[in-house]
């Protein structure tokens, strides 16, 4: 009521010639206000328009004259049929655009500037697989934070960030832009990225997006673009979690997933986008298409032309279509003729202008598009600094037994592998403006890491993992002098991400011989692995003693790795994927179901014939979720639960005696799970409910404390509705999802 009295008058006031002060510009009335103000004097079109999101690149300057895509854009702006581009990045460009926009359309309705900001817009960070490695939320909102920094200084409002699809699939290339296979700990990272993009809104952050929306981290076989098919109850208490915590923490925008649902893609998808996100969460931001996801409903075969594209994607609650075009070119018409209410529309149309009006922008649409800041922020020496601690922080350490690592103060280091003086191969597919150049390959870490060391580099393995069988005789001469071989294998960086899904996820057999060649000179041997997944490495650890994950670690890639390999920094990170022990196990997590006929490795006869398991491979994989060591080695003890029994308000608290054992200071993540033992849905095995990072110095013991309230020991029904119910449940405590304590838990 109130809303149509205001529009009303704000109609009546366009007829009597306010126009010239109209109340949309006036920053002293709300934002509810200038937004009913304005949608009185929008057309149709233009409010399609505000719908539309274009693919931009260089829109301005001498390069347009001939490129006739660029101006045809740009008309399209003029036009009032853009009210957002994606890929117009720095002051520049994003400015001159801008200007088009405020001062060269009808209305003069700024643009949103939307850039894929994953981890790091010009100072790159570890990728956020690597970065949940870490365990560190407050170190994710850190680099969440800086990112937004940067990428505000140069013109943008908005990252497509965080991508928060739970994934059990290795080869999935995406999985490198998320947090692993737990919900909790998804959860917690969604929050902290969310917090540190958006901060409170102002010009030195971004709007985020929780993506994708829902459940595209269960592509089957673990191939872009494919099916999901799942019960809801698994999309509830695995899927759903981390994109709920994320939306919890405010999340500006939310963006469809390309994958169907139940049948249904999600960008039409009205039980996803209507019924989930807005009536049952409450979400009241935007929602954005993924890239021509709305056209694409076609190719899926659900809409039979690019007008019911249209229809079935905004009567399911979406709001802008990237790149496909579906609506800029049919909605109009479906608005004209009745098939989508102005309701609807308009609607629409309010989410998008009501970003613009958070951040300011009809107020001072220039605010973003400073190049002295945007100079002085680019890798500033605070962001590399940041950045060289997330590195050293990620990498995880996989297999020490000769207890060759730290190095002990080598004088000459023989490196071998393309990947170790590769730049290009450090970066990922997701590097926002981050470049090759900048990046701190691995030898330089090393060289800046040992100034008075000899350090040598054989090639011997090209990018694609091809041996050079030459090189055999290099690595045995270079080896006579060495006093350490460092090896570097994996998947070159641009393996990881969209479009990037694998079959085959083992290290090639040329990086294999010239590991075997290199063993084989009796010199000790450090193997780094960098990828941006869990590969398999069953082999590779057989032959090999000493493995370090390196990940993909950014711009300070090199000086990370220098830094572990050194001891100056203390691995502490563990795996949030499981590591498969053959692609035959795929997938494989450690929140599964018990099952009837549950099988433990190494049970063999006839009793343990007819149950879960393969004939020639074990079922356990090869690291568990939570897995990785460090310098110091840590002893458990002492699980004491404050009660044995809680009733539904209680809370319990939970604690465990953690002992330093060794010589060295270190940071160890104790991890805390349930399972609840009967019930109905079944539970998994074990459910990660808490965890903490704590330095513990040499020698030193620490008591480490939860707070386990009776609430954490809930679970979805297949309606997405809490369900908590009475009965046993286990408690454990440990250094990773496999090696535990345990304690019994009753909840009354
Ligand atoms: C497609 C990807 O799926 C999505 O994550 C990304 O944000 C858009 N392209 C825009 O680049």
């Amino acid at each position: 009521m109130k809303k149509i009295t205001l529009t009303l008058l704000f109609a009546l006031m366009a007829i009597l010639g306010f126009a010239q002060n109209p109340a949309y510009k006036n920053a002293n009335i709300s934002d509810e206000a200038r937004i009913a103000d304005l949608l009185t004097r929008m057309t149709v079109e233009e409010k399609v328009g505000q719908l539309n999101q274009v693919n931009g690149g260089v829109l301005t300057g001498p390069s347009v004259a001939n490129d006739p895509g660029a101006q045809g854009k740009v008309q399209l702006l003029k036009d009032g049929m853009v009210g957002s581009f994606l890929n117009v990045v720095g002051t520049e460009q994003t400015l001159a655009t801008q200007k088009i926009a405020v001062e060269q359309t009808r209305l003069g309705i700024p643009l949103l500037f939307a850039f894929d900001v994953i981890h790091g817009y010009k100072t790159v960070f570890p990728i956020p697989l690597a970065e949940a490695a870490s365990w560190d939320v407050a170190a994710a909102e850190r680099s969440a934070s800086i990112a937004a920094k940067e990428a505000s200084s140069a013109g943008l409002h908005w990252t497509f960030a965080p991508m928060m699809d739970m994934s059990r699939e290795p080869r999935w290339g995406r999985v490198m832009e998320g947090s692993g296979e737990d919900p909790y700990l998804q959860a917690r990272f969604a929050e902290a990225r969310v917090k540190g993009f958006q901060g409170n809104l102002d010009e030195n952050h971004v709007l985020a997006t929780v993506k994708h929306f829902a459940a595209y981290g269960a592509v089957e076989a673990g191939r872009e673009y494919n099916t999901v098919d799942m019960s809801r109850y698994a999309l509830w208490n695995y899927y759903m979690p981390s994109y709920k915590a994320a939306v919890d923490a405010g999340a500006a925008t939310v963006m469809n997933s390309f994958n169907m649902f139940d049948g249904v893609p999600a960008s039409g998808s009205d039980f996803l986008v209507n019924q989930t996100l807005r009536d049952k969460w409450g979400f009241k931001g935007m929602v954005v298409s993924d890239w021509a996801s709305f056209g694409e409903m076609m190719l899926h075969g659900y809409s039979k032309d690019a007008e019911e594209a249209a229809i079935q994607s905004i009567m399911a609650g979406s709001d802008m279509d990237m790149e496909s075009g579906v609506m800029r070119t049919t909605l109009v018409k479906s608005v004209k003729d009745g098939k989508v209410p102005m309701a609807v529309l308009d609607a629409a149309a309010s989410r998008v202008l009501k970003l613009k009006f958070q951040l300011g922008l009809f107020d001072n649409p220039y605010k973003y598009h400073d190049a002295a800041k945007e100079k002085a922020t680019l890798m500033s020496e605070d962001h590399m600094t940041e950045a060289r601690t997330a590195a050293g922080n990620v990498m995880t350490l996989l297999e020490n037994s000769e207890g060759l690592l730290p190095l002990s103060n080598p004088q000459n280091i023989l490196v071998l592998g393309h990947l170790a003086e590769s730049q290009e191969d450090v970066l990922d597919f997701w590097k926002g403006q981050g470049e090759h150049k900048h990046t701190v390959t691995i030898l330089e870490g090393l060289k800046a890491k040992y100034p008075n060391s000899t350090i040598e580099f054989v090639q011997s393995v090209n990018r694609d993992g091809e041996m050079d069988p030459a090189s055999v005789k290099f690595i045995k001469k270079a080896a006579k002098k060495a006093d350490i071989i460092i090896g570097t294998i994996g998947l070159f960086g641009d393996l990881a991400g969209e479009a990037r899904s694998l079959g085959d996820i083992s290290p090639s057999d040329g990086q294999m011989k010239m590991l075997a060649t290199a063993k084989a000179t009796g010199k000790p041997l450090v193997v780094l692995v960098q990828a941006g997944r869990p590969m398999v490495i069953t082999e590779l650890v057989k032959n090999h003693k000493t493995v370090l994950y390196t990940w993909i670690a950014g711009t300070q890639h090199g000086h990370g790795v220098a830094d572990v390999l050194s001891g100056d920094v203390n691995p502490s990170a563990k795996t949030v994927m499981t590591f498969p022990i053959s692609v035959g196990q795929i997938p494989v997590y450690y929140n599964h179901y018990n099952g009837s006929r549950p099988h433990v490795d190494g049970n063999e006869g006839p009793a343990h014939f007819w149950v879960s398991r393969y004939r020639d491979i074990p079922n356990e994989p090869l690291y568990p979720f939570g897995y990785g060591l460090s310098y110091s080695s840590y002893d458990y003890s002492d699980l004491t639960l404050s009660k044995a029994a809680v009733n539904q308000n209680e809370t319990v608290t939970v604690s465990v005696n953690v002992k330093n054992t060794s010589n060295v200071n270190g940071m160890e993540i104790v991890q805390l799970y349930i399972r609840d033992i009967v019930a109905q849905p079944l539970r998994p095995v074990k459910e990660l409910k808490d965890f903490a990072k704590v330095a513990i110095k040499a020698g030193e013991t620490k008591t480490v404390t939860f707070e386990l309230p009776a609430s954490k020991l809930s679970f979805f029904d297949a309606n997405g509705d809490i369900l908590l119910q009475k009965g046993a449940f286990k408690v454990f405590v440990g250094t990773n999802s496999r090696d535990v304590m345990e304690a019994d838990l009753e909840l009354k």
